[in-house]
């Protein structure tokens, strides 16, 4: 038998025997009882009746369970492939991609694990074998269900006992007990807690997806966050090919891996060595042009940031940042200006990360401060040279995570030189450095212009 404590419902103070009024907060009446906390042997008994209370050497002990998807940057994306029992959200703006990416998912466990269900409520099921054909992705394990009522879904994929369960959107599914139109609030909470049940209950991962429009997001992912257990989304920008996936949440990993795909005739394709890739079309030497190297999760990635500031003819002259943080954009020309000496505050200044990639990280800071000096200058950056750093509000330049792997990654692509914070500059690096310790450092990056 455990032992009851008393404890203070108000104030949580603990006693051996009931009170009438609690020593700790002064209020009355508000003792209630409870089984004691078990210590030491007693632990042990109370542990083996099975109350579901597990000692966390245990817990630790099972290994979480992964199913491995067979598309490369997912597995990695999902922290190892997807677990049994879980509720994954897939959020993106229509058109990106969502629907290919699954299809292809659900193409490839069908062919290595099991039965597959793609519920499908906003196309046909002949619309989406089409798609299937085109991704080379036909298969007989692989089932379609064009239905946009919760219930038969459910009771469809309880029959088939699949090992994946996707539905394309969580928007168009509707549940007749809830009174509500398809997408609304109500009806995508519901129907998501449903799925969530079924996942839990069946051990099957279920992916629902999750239109976002740029303006905000009505009923959507945003809705949801809280109740599923990972959060993908995948990203790009109109009119180019490639395409980012990563995680905003994850129980079951890290957050901040990315994997990068390119939209060919044929579906994703893994993007193999994004830096080169990234690179391509870069033309060195040109004024404006800086090569960052970023991080994102463990993948280095190197990316060109070009800037152009030209004179403008407007009184509020424009700020327009693609790829990048607008609001980190003007605090850096605040920075230059301040600590830099460097005034644009008559220029139109356009800043952009080649190739369509959206990064937040603060490690490119130093990449954008030196592409616009480059180009207000009209000097070039050294073309063999890579650049990351943080800048703070004083000027200073801040150390920033792995460098090591950063400089690594830079001299495999052929760089030559890396510019760096001063505190990332010690240690061994696999290229020479040239150490920034603050944004006034920074001109003497610039060639002559001949
Ligand atoms: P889709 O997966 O339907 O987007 P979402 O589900 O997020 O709305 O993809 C839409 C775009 O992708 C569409 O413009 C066509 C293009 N696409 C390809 O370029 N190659 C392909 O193999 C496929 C299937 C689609
Ligand atoms: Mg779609």
């Amino acid at each position: 038998m455990a032992t009851i404590v008393f404890f203070c419902t108000s104030c949580g103070h603990e006693s051996g025997k009931w009170l009438g009024q609690c020593p700790g907060c002064g209020e009355w009446n508000s003792f209630a009882e409870q089984p004691a906390p078990p210590r030491g042997k007693k632990a042990v008994a109370f542990l083996r009746r099975g109350t579901g209370v597990v000692a966390v050497t245990e817990a630790a002990a099972r290994p979480i369970e992964r199913i491995e998807t067979g598309l490369e940057g997912l597995d990695r994306v999902l922290g190892g492939g997807l677990v049994p029992g879980s509720l994954v959200l897939l959020a993106g703006e229509p058109g990106i991609g969502k629907s290919t990416l699954l299809l292809q998912v659900a193409a490839a466990l069908a062919r290595n694990s099991g039965i597959v269900v793609y519920i499908t409520g906003e196309e046909s099921a002949e619309q989406v074998a089409l798609r299937a054909r085109r991704i080379d992705g036909l298969h007989e394990r692989l089932f379609l269900l064009a239905e946009t009522s919760c219930d038969a879904m459910l009771e469809r994929v309880e029959a088939l006992d699949p090992c994946l369960v996707v539905v394309d959107s969580v928007q168009t599914a509707v549940l007749d007990a809830v009174e509500a139109v398809a997408g609304s609030v109500s009806q995508v909470r519901q129907v998501a807690s449903r799925f969530q049940h079924l996942a839990k209950t069946r051990g099957v991962p279920v992916i629902l997806v999750g239109h976002v429009t740029k303006d905000g997001n009505i009923a959507g992912p945003k809705l949801l966050e809280h109740l599923v257990d990972v959060v993908m989304s995948l990203e790009g920008e109109p009119g180019h090919d490639l395409r980012a996936l990563r995680a905003g949440k994850n129980r079951f990993g890290t957050v901040a891996e990315l994997a990068l795909y390119s939209m060919t005739g044929r579906g994703l394709e893994p993007v193999k060595n994004a830096s080169a890739w990234l690179l391509e079309d870069r033309r060195s030497g040109a004024p404006g042009s800086a090569v960052a190297v970023a991080l994102e999760g463990t993948v280095p990635l190197l990316v060109e940031v070009q800037a152009l500031a030209a004179p403008s003819a407007l009184g509020t002259p424009r700020r327009v940042a693609h790829g990048l943080d607008s609001s980190r954009l003007a605090l850096l020309l605040a920075v230059l200006e301040r600590h830099a000496g460097i005034n644009l505050g008559d220029r139109d200044i356009f800043v952009n990360l080649v190739g369509g990639l959206s990064l937040r990280e603060p490690a490119l800071d130093l990449a954008v401060a030196a592409a616009l000096l480059s180009s207000a200058a009209n000097r070039p950056l050294a073309s063999e040279l890579a650049i990351f750093g943080e800048i703070g509000l004083l000027g200073e330049v801040r150390a920033v995570s792995r460098a090591a792997e950063r400089v690594r990654e830079a001299a495999a692509l052929g760089f030559g030189r890396v510019a760096l914070p001063t505190r990332d500059a010690n240690g061994k690096l696999e290229l020479p450095t040239t150490a920034i310790s603050t944004v006034a450092d920074l001109p003497a990056l610039l060639q002559s212009s001949d």
